[in-house]
């Protein structure tokens, strides 16, 4: 080979070369080229293997022109290289562009339910004066729910629970499993799990079958259970007051009423003047003449403490069951009223609380 053909070749390849590298679209295919022109096997080092055959003068002229080519090839795949990184983050910046001084979007905040708001304050009042709580099955035997409470099978005084029963599953000692019609299942379990004296309250789901301005088929109660060896009707009003007049202020009117349960004996049902009405009674859904009931209450009877193996002679015991959902709608200035409106889940409903 003559270094005037070499020469040609030279300017060949290079052409060649740097016109494939400013046609190259991305880093990869650029890495090809680098191989194809300037890598071990590639053109150049190809051409210059013939270098050997030329004599003294010639090898050290055309060393330096192949050199020369060398070099600018190297440049042009650098400078390719730049243009190809700067072009992608062109891209990049473009497709991810933000503008940094928008006002930004403000999250929608959410807020417990007025329900779980009054279960806390409920809870926090109580145990101020040594009420922990716990929790009973929401799901039950009718032993825990009725019998063990002195009302045996067929006992009228169940129709009062308008009760969802279950016939799953029916167990010969504890009979049907029901959805716990009131929280005063709590009380024997507790009986039988725990040493008296004690002193809590079960706040949990009730279930009943009935839907109107008052009431709705689920809603909540707080049952309260204190067991000790001097209980009197004293301690049952005292515990009640300090927890009525707590929640809602000390200027609320409350009033006890003779009830008949079958579990307490005296019982009585609990009343708190209506704040729907402000209580006048007039035109009034939810209350009947300015009084709306919370609670029943009383002492609780001496069948329902042995069936809880403590013995009646020694331990007395006061019990009560708050219903939250009224205890909600009686508190100053929430004027509800219906009832059924705490469970549409209407976002205007709830962000009133
Ligand atoms: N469990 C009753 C109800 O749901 C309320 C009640 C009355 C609870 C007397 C008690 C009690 O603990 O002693 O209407």
């Amino acid at each position: 080979m003559t270094s005037k053909s070499m020469i040609k070749d030279l300017e060949k390849i290079k052409n060649a070369a740097l016109k494939a590298i400013e046609k190259v679209g991305d880093a990869d295919a650029l890495q090809d080229l680098r191989v194809v022109y300037l890598g071990r096997k590639g053109e150049l080092t190809k051409l210059l293997k013939g270098l050997k055959d030329l004599d003294g003068g010639a090898r050290q002229e055309m060393g330096q022109v192949a050199n020369q080519v060398k070099q600018e090839l190297e440049a042009a795949l650098v400078a390719r290289e730049s243009a190809l990184e700067k072009a992608r983050f062109d891209a990049i910046a473009q497709e991810e562009w933000i503008d940094v001084t928008a006002p930004g979007v403000s999250q929608q905040e959410g807020s417990l339910h007025l329900v779980t708001q009054t279960i806390n304050r409920i809870v926090d009042i109580f145990s101020t004066i040594g009420f922990s709580r716990v929790s009973a099955p929401e799901v039950d035997w009718d032993y825990y729910a009725f019998e063990a409470l002195n009302m045996p099978k067929e006992h009228p005084a169940r129709d009062d629970w308008e009760t969802f029963f279950i016939d799953e599953h029916v167990s010969k000692r504890y009979g049907k499993q029901v959805l716990t019609p009131h929280t005063s299942n709590a009380q024997v379990r507790l009986l039988e799990e725990h040493d008296v004296p004690l002193k809590i309250i079960n706040i949990a789901r009730v279930y009943r079958r009935q839907a109107d301005a008052s009431h709705v088929p689920m809603f909540h109660q707080v049952e309260g259970f204190c067991v000790g060896d001097s209980i009197t009707i004293a301690d049952l009003k005292g515990t009640v007051e300090h927890f009525l007049y707590g929640f809602f202020g000390k200027d609320r009117k409350i009033r006890y009423r003779p009830y008949n349960f079958r579990f307490t004996e005296p019982s009585f049902e609990i009343d708190i003047d209506c704040d729907v009405c402000a209580g006048t009674g007039e035109n009034c859904r939810v209350c009947k003449g300015g009084w709306v009931e919370l609670a029943g209450a009383g002492l609780t009877h001496p069948h329902v403490l042995k069936a809880g193996g403590v013995d009646p002679k020694k331990y007395g015991a006061f019990a009560f069951g708050f219903g939250v959902e009224r205890i909600a709608m009686m508190g100053g200035g929430v004027s509800i009223p219906d009832m059924r409106m705490m469970y549409q889940n209407d976002v205007r409903f709830l962000k009133q609380f």
